[in-house]
């Protein structure tokens, strides 16, 4: 919190500690990135021949940008907790890679144009930091099997067709198809569609082979693509139930709830932001959907009165239940989070959660909404 201070006694527990470093993070990630994109310009403004008179400027800018991560690497090595993790972790070693190749190739009497080369280091800067990044390696961790299924596939059908290729052409061009190896070479660009046509098959076989690479080759790609799509997708909701899961256990409406109960609802909640003064429901309109209030405070603006509901309360269950259209506005008095129930969803839960639906209703009357009985 801005303006908070701790007695010398006491430092802020590590749970309050992690946004801030979070939040210093990303604004030292940022200017990581642009110092980083200056290099590689002149890492590859400094390979043009054309640029050659400015050899000696380019080199300073390279050295200028090695002594920034240099100076980058020293603080994080200094700020990071003791223990074997401060230098053995991948952040470390790409501080490391992008602060020493250059100035040290240049020490050993590397040539700065070769040395300069080195600050192709400095594009892992651009990914460092980045949280798809993370997303990525799970998805490719979580499918690794059909993944490696599939890239086997893909290897017997090169070898299939390179071996073919080779019966097929190798009489009329041994040159190009004479060896497996060779015929190899053509198989992998046509499967993968790329055809830089420096060998082409020139028998029918050849040709009808070509063809059938070609369409296999799609197929492989289409499943690789499929698998790492669904990956993602299910990755994504993996995260959102997580999420939702952290806010529906918060609620005092589900409490009573067992596991599968529970997981039941964290499916069917969908988590939503508003900011501060969001209009969320308004008066007079069909109501599709009620809403839980996980975080901040919501108002209800009724034409008598505006009520106040607070984190744990719920809205929007009136125009559900009667079938009646919204009966109150409801703003977000400050910035709040929600979680969203459909109605569709909220018939399902109330036919598999009945005392769910007997306590919603019971507020609802008690609120005056709904008729009882
Ligand atoms: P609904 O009619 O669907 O949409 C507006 C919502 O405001 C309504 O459901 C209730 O959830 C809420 N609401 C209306 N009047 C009150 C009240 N007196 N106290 C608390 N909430 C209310």
């Amino acid at each position: 919190m801005a303006g908070e201070t701790f007695p010398s006694s006491t430092r802020p527990d590590s749970a309050a500690l992690v946004p801030r470093i979070a939040r210093t993070l990303r604004h030292e990630s940022l200017g990581e990135r642009l110092v980083a994109i200056v290099g590689l310009a002149a890492f590859v403004a400094g390979t043009l021949p054309r640029l050659a008179p400015y050899d000696r400027y380019l080199t300073l800018s390279c050295l200028a940008v090695a002594a920034v991560f240099a100076i980058r690497f020293a603080l994080r090595l200094y700020r990071a907790p003791p223990g074997p993790e401060r230098i053995l972790n991948i952040g470390t070693f790409i501080d490391f890679l992008a602060a020493a190749p250059v100035p040290l190739a240049l020490l050993l009497g590397a040539p700065p144009d070769a040395a300069r080369l080195l600050g192709v280091f400095w594009s892992l800067k651009l990914i460092h930091f980045n949280p798809a990044l993370g997303l990525l390696a799970r998805v490719l961790s979580n499918e690794r099997q059909p993944l490696v299924s599939v890239a086997m596939a893909f290897t017997v059908v090169l070898l299939f067709a390179a071996t073919a290729a080779f019966l097929a052409e190798r009489a009329a061009q041994p040159e190009s198809f004479g060896s497996i190896p060779a015929a190899l070479w053509w198989t992998v660009t046509t499967i993968t569609t790329t055809g830089y046509g420096d060998k082409v098959p020139v028998s029918f076989a050849g040709r009808l082979l070509a063809g059938a690479v070609m369409v296999s080759g799609i197929g492989l790609f289409a499943l690789w693509a499929g698998i790492l799509a669904s990956g993602f997708a299910q990755e994504l909701r993996r995260k959102d139930f997580l999420q939702s899961w952290e806010l529906v256990v918060q609620l005092p409406l589900f409490r009573g709830l067992g596991a599968p109960a529970l997981s039941e609802v964290t499916r069917l909640l969908k988590a939503q932001r508003f900011p501060a003064g969001a209009m969320i429901v308004k008066r007079g309109q069909p109501g599709d959907s009620m809403y839980f209030i996980a975080e901040g405070e919501a108002e209800v603006h009724t034409q008598a009165a505006r009520i106040r509901l607070a984190a744990g309360q719920f809205f929007g269950e009136m125009a559900l239940v009667s079938g009646e259209p919204r009966n109150a506005s409801v703003v977000a008095a400050t910035p709040v989070r929600l979680l969203r129930l459909d109605v569709v969803d909220f018939l399902g839960l109330a036919a598999n959660q009945p005392e769910l639906l007997n306590i919603i209703q019971a507020e609802s009357e008690r609120r005056g909404l709904a008729k009882p009985g």
